[in-house]
């Protein structure tokens, strides 16, 4: 779909109030997206698992202004108090999707959040909350334009999520979420995330995702900035056309169902994604003595018992432990016995592939 064919034409219906309530996950990127360009388009293609347990619910609340203005209006609470801080990310967000989204300034909004897992754990809250907020605009232009098929439903909420937070977009669906134009990927796009449609091996579809909270500290270097810093990068044009071969080779793994093959691309694509923060002009670094610890301990568990447990990182120090559900039990001893001592209060998330967003109430 173009750009084009996301802007409405006209609406059939009138609604002067209602109210609706999505629950959206959080996704863990196994090919990462890093560096991007105008309009949140991504310099390279990512793909992620869903998440089942890390969420975000959001309720909006709507109601038609008595006069026309021309602003965005709208409150934002987060976990029952209000949040005054969180409003120009909002504002931002509302901005670029006005002109998809035409009726927004005709509403005043309730915007009401919170977070399955702590606010301050280190676990971005951006994809799931975006993703939430762009489901909740979808259901009110639902209501507006009720012949709008589930299809555009979700491609479109996935369009809108994008312009809030890029890995918002792959997080609508599951359970694996392909976002940017692959030739492998016929209808892949830039603008809105998918369901991966070619053959997935059983393993993958029960994948689990223990994160360990290694660090709940505020991160010194925002993603954004981060995404910036790609521009220029001395290694970015190479890092983008390894993006593409390791999703094209992660196609052939998802259908083998080769776990060695898997860990090689998952690992390298987040040790990846940290050297590109550690060469770029200012350099960064995310991690933390205690992700280092944690890596090589997963090094050591996996050569001495053949288990296929492997690591991935996001934007920060925290490390998602991935493996095979069948491999639950023992990884999970493994963790509770060698790795929460590096985790902040021993702290870490039980989570696993997921069927993506939900809506709780309806609008009436
Ligand atoms: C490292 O989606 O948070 O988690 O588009 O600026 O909001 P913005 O960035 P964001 O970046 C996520 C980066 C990542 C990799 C990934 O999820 O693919």
């Amino acid at each position: 779909m173009r750009e084009q064919e996301f802007i409405p034409n006209k609406y059939s219906n009138s609604i002067n109030k209602g109210q609706v309530t999505w629950q959206s996950p959080s996704n863990i990127a196994l090919i990462k997206y890093w560096g991007k360009k105008a309009n949140q388009i991504p310099a390279n293609p990512s793909l992620s698992f869903t998440l089942n347990n890390c969420k975000t619910t959001t309720r909006l609340e709507f109601q038609k202004k008595s006069k026309n203005s021309n602003n965005f209006d709208f409150e934002l609470f987060f976990e029952g108090k209000r949040k005054d801080e969180f409003k120009p990310k909002i504002q931002q967000f509302f901005k670029r999707i006005e002109e998809y989204c035409p009726f927004l300034k005709d509403y005043s909004f309730q915007i009401y959040t919170e977070n399955s897992f702590p606010h301050s754990s280190g676990i971005a809250s951006s994809a799931s909350g975006m993703s939430a907020l762009a489901l909740c605009v979808m259901s009110l232009e639902k209501e507006l334009n009720p012949d709008i098929t589930t299809e555009f439903f979700n491609r479109k909420a996935s369009f809108l999520a994008r312009l809030g937070s890029g890995s918002a977009c792959r997080s609508i669906e599951g359970k694996l979420i392909e976002w940017g134009a692959h030739k492998s990927f016929p209808e892949s796009s830039d603008l809105y995330g998918m369901q991966y449609e070619f053959e997935v091996a059983e393993v993958f579809k029960t994948f689990q995702d223990t994160i360990l909270l290694v660090d709940k500290g505020q991160k010194q270097v925002s993603s954004s900035v981060g995404h910036n810093l790609m521009h220029g990068h001395p290694f970015a044009e190479a890092r983008f056309a390894q993006a593409h071969s390791n999703l094209e080779q992660l196609k052939q793994v998802f259908a083998s169902g080769n776990l060695e093959e898997f860990i090689e691309i998952v690992e390298s694509e987040a040790l990846t994604l940290h050297a590109m923060m550690m060469s770029s002009n200012p350099y960064f670094i995310l991690m933390k003595p205690n992700t280092l610890q944690i890596i090589n301990k997963i090094w050591d568990f996996r050569e001495s018992t053949k288990t296929s447990v492997c690591f991935t990182l996001d934007a920060g120090a925290n490390v998602h432990v991935l493996y095979p559900e069948k491999d639950k039990e023992k990884v999970l001893e493994f963790i509770k016995n060698e790795l929460v001592g590096y985790c902040e209060k021993e702290k870490y998330i039980c989570d696993h592939v997921g069927e993506g967003a939900e809506k709780l109430g309806a609008a009436d």
